[in-house]
């Protein structure tokens, strides 16, 4: 065991296409954002977790029970035993603990490399990966992968989840894009999100082949668009994008007003962002000017935003 303090990072995310249709295993594109949860582990005489991240109000205590079998499945992925784990864990970072941008991923991925680091696992970045896909199961019940995946590896990814596993691969742009990502203040319930979903398409099944169909086809558009570095093509994509989300009925009056406001402010495009039904929306807003503006904007409305960039490279392993 190691007596010195261990320190593990996650990055934050942001789904720039196909969420809920990356469940059935369509293509998606995922970026991590500028920011990220830090897990620092100190010697303790029992388990101890110290949240320090800063939320949206409420987000922790509703997802403490979620919080609490995360652990126990990341545990018990790295072959950890409770007698091993005598340790305080604390999280913190720039990474705010709300809906939609990945909190939930970059904190398991944290937490994973952390402890990897504080008892000298030797954990590979695929491990890292796949003990915190065992963590957001705690948070998801079945997730596709996609915000462990982005939680690990940063920079933008093209994710695709397959009956044997998953796929994903880096997708290189000119730089870094600035974003505004609009918080509706309210928390999200991604099952709920995505158990709807199920149930519609259930319902609907014609209605939903077509909406799917079309997922498909704008993705391998979009992904076109970002490496020819077309953002304006990006951006249109992105709209497109929350309009079929719209249709699978995973948008809100909130998410639909911030989609609005960021249009109207000269976004190049915008959308929501996860599991929807609340939570956030991201808006392309290339330059630091016109990110600032659209950002002024939706907070004049009382929305939080943040500014953050997409396409950022990635740290270096177990960073
Ligand atoms: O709500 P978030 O940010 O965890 O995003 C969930 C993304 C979904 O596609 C809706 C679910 C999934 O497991 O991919």
């Amino acid at each position: 065991m190691n007596n010195d303090l261990s320190i593990g990072n996650g990055y934050g995310k942001s789904i720039l296409y196909n969420e809920h249709f990356v469940v059935y295993n369509i293509p998606a594109i995922v970026s991590a954002i500028g920011m990220k949860t830090t897990a620092t582990i100190y010697q303790s005489d029992r388990f101890q977790l110290v949240d320090e991240r800063l939320e949206t109000l409420g987000y922790k205590k509703e997802k403490q029970d979620h919080q609490k079998q995360s652990l126990q499945n990341m545990f018990k992925a790295m072959k950890l035993t409770p007698e091993q784990t005598k340790v305080k864990i604390m999280l913190l970072g720039d990474l705010v603990a709300a809906s939609g941008i990945g909190a939930s991923a970059a904190s398991c991925v944290a937490i994973a490399r952390a402890l990897n680091n504080y008892y000298h696992l030797e954990l590979s970045n695929e491990e890292i990966n796949q003990v915190a896909y065992e963590g957001e199961k705690g948070y998801h019940g079945d997730p596709s992968g996609i915000d462990n995946t982005a939680a690990t590896y940063g920079g933008l990814i093209w994710f695709q989840r397959t009956s044997g596993g998953s796929i994903m691969e880096k997708i290189k742009i000119k730089k870094p894009v600035e974003i505004v990502i609009g918080n509706t203040g309210k928390i999200a319930n991604t099952k709920k999100a995505v158990e709807g979903v199920r149930q519609r398409k259930e319902n609907h099944p014609e209605k939903y082949e077509d909406l799917f169909d079309e997922a498909e086809k704008l993705v391998y558009e979009a992904r076109k668009a970002l490496e020819n570095f077309d953002l304006r093509e990006t951006g249109r994509l992105m709209n497109e994008n929350h309009r079929l989300l719209q249709e699978i009925e995973v948008s809100s009056k909130e998410l639909d007003l911030l989609v609005n406001t960021a249009l109207d402010t000269g976004a190049f495009g915008a959308k929501l962002t996860g599991g929807g039904l609340g939570g956030n929306m991201i808006a392309l807003t290339p330059s630091k000017e016109l990110q600032k503006k659209v950002a002024n904007v939706i907070e004049k409305k009382g929305f939080k935003t943040l500014k953050t960039v997409i396409g950022i490279s990635s740290g270096g392993k177990n960073s």
